[in-house]
C-alpha cells in the first residue's frame, strides 16, 4: 500500500465508525490504544480516536501477534487489520456506537510507544488542574474536552453562516497597533526597529471596526483574538475570543434582531434549542433595582425591593440610620425561605459581608402573617407594616434586608440572590434565559483616581435627551449602550457610537483627555471622521464565555484549547519565561528584575 512514503498501513475507518452494516469487511484502523484486556489465550482492547472507540480483538493462531499484543499500553499508538465481526447479542454495548461490532485483528503494527500518562484518558479521571494544564496535549484527548472542542468549531461555523447570510463581510484587523481605551491593561510588543517603542496588542478591533465603517465596508463582523492584561477569574482570561460586528445606519434595534437572529440560528444548528425571541429587554436602572446587578439571571424568580420610602419614619435604628445617612432600604423576599436555618442565614450574611454590607437583617412571616424572629421588633411599628405590606409578605417567606449606600445594598442583595437562586429562586440547568440590558450610564465615577470614565468606551453616544449635561453632569447622562446577559453572565457589551467629532471631544473632555491627548491617542480615528463617517453601532460578544454556558461548563477554560492559569502563566510552554540576553540586546531593553 502506498502510503505517502509512510509503511504503515493508513485508515480505511475511524474508530467511530464501524456498524453491523460493516460485518465480514477487511478494515483498517489507526489510533491510540485505550485500554486492553489480557485473557491469557486472547487480547481484548479498545482503540481510540477522535470520532470514537472500538473494540478490536487478538486471538487465533497466530502467536507472534498475541505475543504482540500484550505488550500493548494505553495511548501507544497502532495500526490494526482485519475483519469485521458481529458481537454476540449478549456482548453488545448498547452506550457506544460501534458496541455492535468488533475487529478481529490480523495485522498489528505499533507505530508509536507511549509512557505512562500522568493521568487516565477518561473524563472521571480525578486530575487536579494544574496537571491537566501541563499536559494539555492529553487533557485535550478526554470525550469532555474533544467535545467542547468540536462544538465550539460546529458553534463558530454556524455563527459564520448566518453573518454571510445576513450579508456581512468577516475582516481580519492587525495584531500589532496602538492602546485603545477598553479600560484594561494592555500588552506591549517592544520594536526592535524603533527602540524605545512599542506596539500594543489589541483588546478588542474597536477602533479597527469603526474605520471599516468609515472605509463604507457597512456590516462586518470577525471571530477577533483579544488580550487584556486584567485580573483573572472564572469568566476572564488574557487572551480571549470576541464574535465583533458592527455595522453602519443601525439602531439598537437592528443590532439586536442582527445578533438574535445568529445566536439563535447557531444554538438551533448546534443544541437543537429553540430560543425565545426577541430578548428581553431591561433597562440598566430597572435591573439594579430589581436584581441588584446590571447582568440578571432572569430564571432567578426573586426580586429585590426598595422600601426606602416606608422605612422613613421607622424607630429601628439599623432602617432609620442608613435611610437618614442618605442610604436605601432594600428587601429580598425569598418565598419558602423559612426553611433557611440560622447558621444557613447566617452564611448568607457572610457573603453580603464580603461586599461591603454592615449586616444582612432578616425575619420570618410566620402563620399568622406576623413577622417573628431576627428584626421583627423593627418591623411592627407602622413603618415596620408598611415594609411588610409593601413587600406583599405571605406566611413561610423569608425577608432580608441591606441598610446602605446604594451601591453596597445592591452588591450584597446581588451575591445574596444568586447563592438562592437554586433552591428558592426556580433556578434549572438546561434553560436559557438572554436578554439585553439598555441604556447604561455614560460615565462611572472611579473612586481611585477620583475622577469620571467612560462606563464602556469613550466612543459611544449618550442618548440625546442628556446630551447636554455631559461636562456638568456627567452622573446623570444614560448612554445608548447596551449589554447581552445570559443566566446572569455578561455575554456581549456594545453601543450606538459617535460619529460627530465635536461631541466625540466633549466626552472626551468629560474623562479628562484634553483635546492635545485625544489628537496624539486617537489622531488618526477623529481625522478618519472628518472624511464622511456614518453613524454606526456593534457589538463585542465573548465566544469564550457564550460557549462555557451553552456546555455548562463553570469555568471559560474547559472551552479554550490551550488557556492561561488564574495567573497568567502557561504551564504546558512555561510562558512567560525570563528574557535573555538577547532580547536585552535586539530590543534595547534593560529589565528590572524583582529581588529574588
Ligand atoms: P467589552 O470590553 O465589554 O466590549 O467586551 C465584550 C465582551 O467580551 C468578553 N470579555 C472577556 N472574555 C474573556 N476574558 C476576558 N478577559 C474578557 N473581557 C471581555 C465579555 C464581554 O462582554 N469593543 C467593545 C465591544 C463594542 O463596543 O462593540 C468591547 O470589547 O463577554
Amino acid at each position: 500500500m502506498s502510503s505517502g512514503g509512510s509503511a504503515y498501513p493508513r485508515r480505511t475507518h475511524t474508530c467511530g465508525e464501524l456498524r453491523p452494516a460493516h460485518v465480514g469487511q477487511r478494515v483498517t484502523l489507526n489510533g491510540w490504544v485505550h485500554t486492553t484486556r489480557d485473557h491469557a489465550h486472547f487480547v481484548f482492547g479498545d482503540l481510540r480516536d477522535r470520532y470514537g472507540l472500538t473494540q478490536v480483538f487478538f486471538g487465533g493462531d497466530d502467536a507472534a501477534l498475541l505475543a504482540a499484543a500484550k505488550t500493548l499500553r494505553p495511548e501507544d499508538v497502532v495500526a490494526v487489520s482485519g475483519t469485521v465481526r458481529a458481537r454476540p447479542t449478549e456482548n453488545v454495548n448498547a452506550d457506544r456506537a460501534t458496541g455492535a461490532v468488533e475487529l478481529v485483528v490480523t495485522q498489528l503494527q505499533v507505530l508509536n510507544r507511549a509512557k505512562t500518562p500522568p493521568f487516565e484518558i477518561r473524563d472521571e479521571a480525578k486530575v487536579s488542574e494544574e496537571v491537566r494544564l501541563k499536559y494539555r496535549y492529553l487533557d485535550l484527548r478526554r470525550p469532555l474536552m474533544q467535545r467542547n472542542l468540536l462544538f465550539r468549531h460546529r458553534f463558530l461555523q454556524a455563527i459564520r453562516d448566518d453573518f454571510t447570510r445576513q450579508d456581512f463581510v468577516e475582516v481580519e484587523t492587525p495584531f500589532l497597533t496602538k492602546a485603545t481605551p477598553e479600560g484594561a491593561r494592555e500588552y506591549f510588543v517592544p520594536s526592535r526597529l524603533y527602540p524605545g517603542h512599542c506596539y500594543a496588542l489589541p483588546q478588542s478591533p474597536q477602533i479597527f471596526k469603526q474605520l471599516l465603517m468609515v472605509a463604507g465596508y457597512d456590516k462586518y463582523f470577525q471571530i477577533a483574538r483579544c488580550m487584556r492584561d486584567e485580573d483573572l477569574r472564572a469568566d476572564r482570561q488574557p487572551e480571549f475570543t470576541q464574535l465583533d460586528l458592527e455595522m453602519s445606519f443601525p439602531d439598537e434595534e437592528l443590532v439586536f434582531a442582527t445578533v438574535e437572529s445568529a445566536l439563535a440560528h447557531s444554538v438551533k444548528a448546534t443544541l437543537g434549542i429553540e430560543l425565545k425571541r426577541p430578548f428581553r429587554r431591561i433597562t440598566h436602572a430597572e435591573s439594579m433595582l430589581r436584581f441588584g446587578c446590571d447582568k440578571p439571571d432572569l430564571r432567578n424568580r426573586l426580586e429585590i425591593r426598595d422600601v426606602t420610602a416606608e422605612a422613613k419614619g421607622s424607630e429601628f435604628k439599623v432602617f432609620r440610620g442608613a435611610v437618614d445617612a442618605g442610604g436605601v432600604l432594600r428587601a429580598l423576599k425569598v418565598p419558602g425561605g423559612e426553611a433557611l436555618s440560622r447558621k444557613e442565614i447566617e452564611g448568607l450574611e457572610a457573603k453580603a459581608k464580603e461586599h461591603g454590607a454592615k449586616g444582612l437583617a432578616w425575619s420570618k412571616i410566620d402563620a399568622a402573617g406576623k413577622a417573628a424572629g431576627g428584626v421583627a421588633k423593627g418591623l411592627e411599628d407602622g413603618a415596620g407594616k408598611a415594609i411588610v405590606a409593601r413587600l406583599e409578605a405571605a406566611p413561610g417567606d423569608l425577608l432580608l434586608f441591606v441598610a446602605d449606600r446604594v451601591k453596597v445594598a445592591c452588591a450584597a442583595l446581588d451575591v445574596v440572590r444568586r447563592s438562592l437562586g437554586e433552591r428558592f429562586g426556580g433556578v434549572k440547568k438546561g434553560v436559557l434565559e438572554m436578554c439585553w440590558v439598555v441604556e447604561f450610564p455614560l460615565f462611572d465615577f472611579d473612586e481611585e483616581s477620583k475622577q469620571w470614565i467612560a462606563a464602556h468606551h469613550p466612543f459611544t453616544t449618550p442618548i440625546e435627551a442628556y446630551a447636554g449635561q455631559i461636562t456638568q453632569e456627567p452622573g446623570a447622562v444614560k448612554a445608548r449602550a447596551y449589554d447581552l446577559v445570559m443566566n446572569g453572565w455578561e455575554l456581549g457589551s456594545g453601543s450606538i457610537r459617535i460619529h460627530d467629532r465635536e461631541l466625540q471631544q466633549r466626552v472626551f473632555t468629560a474623562v479628562g483627555v484634553a483635546p492635545e491627548v485625544a489628537e496624539r491617542k486617537f489622531g488618526f480615528m477623529l481625522g478618519a471622521f472628518d472624511y464622511g463617517a456614518p453613524p454606526h453601532g456593534g457589538i463585542g460578544i465573548g465566544i469564550d464565555r457564550l460557549i462555557a454556558l451553552l456546555l455548562e461548563q463553570d469555568n471559560i477554560r474547559e472551552v479554550i484549547a490551550f488557556p492561561k492559569t488564574a495567573t497568567a502563566t502557561d504551564l504546558m510552554t512555561g510562558a512567560p519565561t525570563p528574557a535573555d540576553e538577547r532580547v536585552e540586546r535586539e530590543l534595547k531593553i534593560r529589565f528590572e528584575l524583582p529581588p529574588t
